[in-house]
Formats: structure tokens, C-alpha cells, sequence
């Protein structure tokens, strides 16, 4: 028996462990919170029966997560603990009598959203931000400062007086999810794997070494807690106040309760009302409000005494896989998507849910005909959280990933440290083909009126268009066009003018609608910025790529090969002798004053306010001239945060005044 037991409590710590580093260091969960929270909560009640049996580092005992690799390693000074938390009205309720036999009858509550996003701790130094940390596993964690100055809800120098010259500031980095939306699509349509949901974003962001990137992805922060010696303030409720005053964001759903009654009735609220909020919470967190109070109610091992959170239930049904499909996109990554016996869940239809990848049909171990569980937490996109095998039929064979292209049988590859599989005939792939053109013509980029994405593949199929190019041949083939059923004399004419007129799109777009991987549209944007014409970008080096604000080696990378490709070359020279632009609009630069005319200045560092070349900008237009390195003809050096320590030195070395942002507009 007892062997028995052992096995079972070894198997759960070995699975929770793994799905402890899935959350926390990969940000890739693959069970659903209230799953994990029963299997913890059935390990802690073999512990507790079998304690002998226990392991020193069970997690039962942790809060769970590593700490990154790549960052410094920082100790936290009160230590970041976890919350109880229940997805029981019932147990609610006993929390309160628990609280209630401790401390009496005379308390109250703060409630607050509990935010879906990683938690953070920052110090501050005499009113000004010194320092970031990660949870990682709740006594050491990253210090990603450099990342944290990004985000612009986060105050670098406090407002107001009357803060304390040190406290720590606990809160949660979230990404909204609009900007979720968007910087997820432009990931999928650059051939990048997709997050999940915004936490993963969020998640992932705050682990990426280059603070650039990170400020290209919008975050926000609301702030819940505050650390010091001996405070001033009395309650929490006083403490939210009292940060807010200070400039930090503050989220103005929190409420008083006087009772647990009230507390209900603000759960009841938000069940329905969090689908309203631009943001995703994932329960309620409640919090006796004073801090005696706190003091007197303790701590277990893990979790405070005077807090728990009521965790929303995620919306799960059940039903059967009808069959897996592959999907080949623009980039050639091949998805699998599995498609479901209709099911209603949360107010819609559900027939299909991604798989992602192949590593995820593994995960399911996903069999044919398989009764599967479906769960639509905030995302859009339903997922197949886990597979019923005791359903399962006794002869049902496994899902197994396709070794090569559904559609044109080329055998897929897989490049290094990635999930997904590649179609590499990008050449000669139809679908590959076909949503390149869709993407070139699309609005974001040429914006090809009367050339939609149906027409387009009509085309194709008729033999007409496999290139970019052969779209502007069209006009030749007009008459062959009109002998075709779909196509009447008027829409040919408005095609082929939209055609014409879409020669005018900047180069930008046209950069854009190539479909480079790793260029989006800002990239695009940033590249032709700093280039101006296609044969300046050809000769770049990578070095001299990369040197560009904001762009990354990957991206570089990316770009070098892209304009190396011999029949990509062709490609573009066909282009350009048809029209297209190829090179910046000449803008005729008005100067808008010559107040900074023989100056020289350096922008380096990141801004709350205004991106680098916004700054450049202003500087150009007003006269004044941008150095590229500093030296002794430089007068200024424009310094946001972050900025590398060899520059400051070297500027304080000459003797070159620094001046910040706000400086550099008083001088206009
Ligand atoms: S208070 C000692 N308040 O939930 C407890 N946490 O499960 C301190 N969270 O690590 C946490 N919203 O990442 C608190 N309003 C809120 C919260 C919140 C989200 C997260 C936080 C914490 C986790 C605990």
C-alpha cells in the first residue's frame, strides 16, 4: 500500500513540478489553473497523511518558478508570497469565520480584480525607481529594471512628496487586449509562433534581453501592495490612496466591504462584468483591510491568513474530435487545427480549436475520434485543455503530425528551438504562393482595390499570377481576362485601375507587402526611414542593419538573406522597372525653426515620450545636426533611460552636457 502511495506522491510532485516550470519559466501553461490547484491540493493531503513520504522540495511548499538565466539575480527584500485561493462560494465563507475567530467581528474588507499578468516588485529610491524584480520563486527573482522603465504606467520619478525614501511597490505587468490583438497578429503574419493569451505576452516580454523590443510591446502595470518599515498608513485602503498620489496606477474597480456579504455581491459583479474590461482578470482577490489586523491573522508556510483570491471558473465542455486538419500559412508553418463536433460554450458555437503545433498533439496524446475537453478562458481562440481516455475507443490510432506538405508533398523541417514545422517550398507551394499575393495586395499593405483574396486564387489557378510581378502584367492580358466567366468588363477595369493606382504606395508598404519575415509593418517603416532607397538597404551589412533603432539581429538576419536570394532579386528589379517605389518620399524639409542651427547632438536611451527618431526628427527640423559618435564636435547628448554605461562615460569624459527629453524641448 504504502509503495503505492509513494508512487502517487512522487508522480504528482514530478508532474506539478513540470507544470510549475511550464507557468512560470516557459509561460507556456498546459493545465488549466483549476486543474493544477486540485492535483496541489491532492498532493498536499497524501503529504499530510503521509508526511515521511513528502519531498523537502515539494510544491506544496514553493511558490513555484525559476529564475531566468540571463538576468541578475536578485534577493527580494520581503519575500513575494502566493495567495490561498478557492473557486468555492462555501470555502469563501469559511474563510471569513476563520478570520472572524481570530480577530473578532470588527473588520473590513478590500477586494480587489485579481490581474492576469506576472507580479513585480520595484524599490524605490528617494522618489525615484531603482530596481525591478520578478517573482521567479517568490524569495530571489530577475531584476529586469531595464524592461520595467518601459512601461509608461510605471513613474520613474514619483509625483507629489510625503512617499517614504525607500519602500517596495508590488503590482501586476499585464498586456491590454487590444494590444494583445494586434501584436499577436502581426506575429502571425510575420511567421512567428503566437502567444496564447496576453499573460504569455506579457510573460514573455518581460524575459526578452532586449529592452527595445520590449518597448515596442505595449504593458501596463496596476499596483496592489506596499512594503516599508514602519508605515505611516494604517490600512491598505489608505495605501492604495496614498500610491496613487504618487503617480502610480491604481486600479478604481477596488471597494471597501464591510461584510462577506458584500464581498459576494462583488464577485457576483465581475463573474459577467470582467468580459467588459479591456484587461483579463482571472478572480477576486479579498483582503482584510487593516494592517494590525493582517499582523494578528499571520501567515502559513506559504499564504497569508488575511487573504485569499476566488478564482472565475473557466468555461469547459465537453465533446468528440471529428478529425485534425493542417493549415499551410504565408511563411509555410503548418498548423494543425482539430475540428470538433459542434458545441455551445460561453454563448458560441465552438467546431474548431488550434493545436498549435506538433508537440501539442503529444502533449493530448491526442487518438482518433478521442472525447476531448474544451475550455474558453478570456481568449477568443477555444483549446483543447485535456483528452477523457477512458472514452477513448479500444482500437483508436494515435494523431500522427504529417511528415510532409498536405498540399504540395514536400517534406516539412523543423528549424532549431522551434515548435512549428516548415513547408520550405516557398517557391512552389500553393498556398505558400497564393497568401503572399493575399498579403501583398492587402490593406495594410498595396491596398489593391477590387483585388480581393478569392479573385486572387481564381487567378492563380487560371495560371495568370505566381509572382508579385505578374500581377502588374496583368493590363497585357486583359482581353484573355474578359473571356473568363467570373470576371465582367467592369470589375477587369476597376481591378486593373486599382492595380495602377497602387504603384503610388510608399515604399514602406511595398517593403511591407513583400512578406520578409520578421518585417512588420513598424519594421518596415523604421527600414525605409533609415535607408531611404532599396539599393542602400541591399548593400547594408548586417551589422549596419542592426545598428538601426529597434531592429534586432533576428530581424536583420532576415532581411540579409531576403535581399540576397537571386530570385528574390529578379523579383524586385522586375518590380521597380513597372513602377513601383522603391525609395522614401522626398520630403522637402520645412524647418520649423534654426534655433538649434551649428549644434550637434546624440539621442541614445529609451523616452517615456517620444520615440528616438520622433526627437531626431525635431532636432533636424530645427537646425541642429545627429552625430553618430560621440566625440569632441558633439555638444549634446540626449539621454533617456537605459542608456549603455560606456556612452555616459565617455561623454562625461569630454565634458559633454547631458541633457534629458523635457531639456532638449526647452531649448525650442
Ligand atoms: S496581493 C501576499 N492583489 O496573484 C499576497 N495579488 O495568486 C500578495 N495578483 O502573486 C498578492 N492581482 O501576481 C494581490 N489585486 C491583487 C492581485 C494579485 C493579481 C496576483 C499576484 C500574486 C498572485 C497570487
Amino acid at each position: 500500500m504504502s509503495t503505492h502511495i509513494k508512487q502517487q506522491i512522487d508522480d504528482l510532485t514530478a508532474e506539478l513540478k513540470q507544470h510549475n516550470y511550464n507557468y512560470y519559466v516557459l509561460a507556456q501553461p498546459t493545465i488549466s489553473d483549476q486543474d493544477f490547484d486540485l492535483k496541489l491540493k491532492e498532493l498536499a493531503k497524501l503529504e499530510e497523511a503521509n508526511p515521511e513520504l513528502a519531498h523537502a522540495d515539494s510544491p506544496t511548499q514553493r511558490v513555484g518558478g525559476e529564475v531566468t538565466k540571463e538576468f541578475q539575480t536578485v534577493r527580494h527584500r520581503w519575500p513575494m508570497l502566493s495567495l490561498g485561493n478557492t473557486y468555492s462560494e462555501q470555502e469563501l465563507l469559511e474563510f471569513d469565520q476563520r478570520v472572524r475567530k481570530a480577530i473578532g467581528d470588527n473588520f473590513e474588507y478590500v477586494v480587489e480584480l485579481k490581474f492576469d499578468g506576472l507580479s513585480m516588485s520595484m524599490t524605490y529610491e528617494n522618489g525615484k525607481l531603482a530596481r525591478a524584480v520578478t517573482r521567479g520563486n517568490g524569495v530571489e527573482g530577475d531584476d529586469v529594471t531595464t524592461n520595467v522603465r518601459t512601461i509608461h504606467t510605471v513613474p520613474k520619478t514619483l509625483k507629489g512628496d510625503g512617499y517614504p525614501d525607500l519602500f517596495e511597490i508590488r503590482g501586476e505587468v499585464f498586456m491590454h487586449r487590444k494590444a494583445f490583438d494586434r501584436l499577436n497578429n502581426e506575429r502571425i503574419e510575420n511567421g512567428e509562433v503566437a502567444y496564447a493569451n496576453p499573460r504569455n505576452f506579457a510573460s514573455g516580454t518581460m524575459k526578452l534581453q532586449d529592452s527595445a523590443e520590449v518597448a515596442r510591446r505595449p504593458l501596463d502595470c496596476f499596483l496592489y501592495a506596499l512594503h516599508m518599515e514602519r508605515s505611516p498608513y494604517k490600512t491598505h485602503w489608505e495605501s492604495l490612496q496614498a500610491i496613487k498620489k504618487w503617480g502610480f496606477h491604481v486600479s478604481d474597480d477596488s471597494k471597501l466591504c464591510s461584510n462577506i456579504n458584500e464581498v459576494l455581491k462583488y464577485i457576483e459583479h465581475w463573474d459577467t462584468a470582467r468580459f467588459d474590461l479591456s484587461f483579463d482578470i482571472d478572480g477576486i482577490v479579498i483582503k482584510v483591510n487593516n494592517y494590525g489586523q493582517q499582523e494578528e491573522l499571520g501567515f502559513t508556510a506559504k499564504v497569508p491568513r488575511w487573504a485569499i483570491s476566488y478564482k472565475f471558473k473557466a468555461e469547459r465542455v465537453e465533446t468528440s474530435l471529428e478529425s485534425v486538419s493542417y493549415n499551410v500559412g504565408r511563411t509555410g508553418a503548418v498548423t494543425p487545427v482539430a475540428n470538433l463536433k459542434p458545441v455551445l460554450l460561453a454563448g458560441t458555437t465552438v467546431k474548431r480549436a488550434t493545436l498549435h503545433n506538433a508537440n501539442e498533439i503529444l502533449r493530448l496524446d491526442l487518438h482518433e475520434g478521442d472525447t476531448v475537453y474544451v475550455e474558453k478562458g478570456g481568449e477568443i481562440i477555444p483549446k483543447i485543455i485535456s483528452v477523457n481516455p477512458d472514452k477513448r475507443k479500444p482500437n483508436a490510432e494515435p494523431i500522427v503530425y504529417l511528415t510532409n506538405c498536405p498540399v504540395c508533398g514536400t517534406p516539412l523541417e523543423r528549424k532549431e528551438g522551434e515548435a512549428a514545422f516548415y513547408c520550405p517550398n516557398d517557391e512552389g507551394c500553393p498556398p505558400q504562393i497564393v497568401s503572399k499575393m493575399q498579403h501583398f495586395v492587402g490593406r495594410k499593405a498595396m491596398d489593391i482595390d477590387g483585388l480581393g483574396d478569392e479573385t486572387l486564387e481564381t487567378l492563380y489557378q487560371k495560371g495568370f499570377i505566381s509572382h508579385i510581378s505578374d500581377i502588374y502584367d496583368l493590363h497585357l492580358r486583359a482581353d484573355e481576362l474578359k473571356q473568363m466567366d467570373r470576371f465582367g468588363e467592369r470589375s477587369i477595369t476597376n481591378m486593373l485601375a486599382g492595380i495602377e493606382k497602387s504603384k503610388e504606395k510608399p515604399f514602406e508598404k511595398v517593403l511591407f507587402g513583400l512578406g520578409i519575415r520578421y518585417v512588420g509593418e513598424t519594421v518596415a517603416r523604421k527600414l525605409v526611414a533609415h535607408f531611404k532607397t532599396l539599393e542602400r538597404m541591399q548593400a547594408a551589412t548586417l551589422e549596419e542593419i542592426t545598428a538601426v533603432d529597434e531592429i534586432g539581429e533576428r530581424i536583420a538576419q532576415s532581411l540579409v538573406e531576403y535581399l540576397s536570394g537571386e530570385v528574390h532579386q529578379q523579383e524586385l528589379q522586375k518590380l521597380k522597372s513597372q513602377g513601383l517605389q522603391f525609395a522614401a518620399e522626398e520630403k522637402e524639409v520645412v524647418l520649423a525653426s534654426d534655433k538649434l542651427a551649428g549644434k550637434t547632438f546624440i539621442i541614445s536611451g529609451v523616452f517615456e515620450k517620444y520615440s528616438r527618431d520622433e526627437l531626431k526628427e525635431m532636432i533636424e527640423q530645427n537646425g541642429g545636426k545627429i552625430l553618430s559618435s560621440i566625440s569632441a564636435k558633439l555638444n549634446y547628448l540626449v539621454a533617456g533611460d537605459n542608456m549603455g554605461p560606456s556612452k555616459l562615460e565617455k561623454a562625461n569624459k569630454l565634458n559633454i552636457p547631458i541633457i534629458t527629453d523635457e531639456e532638449l524641448l526647452k531649448m525650442l
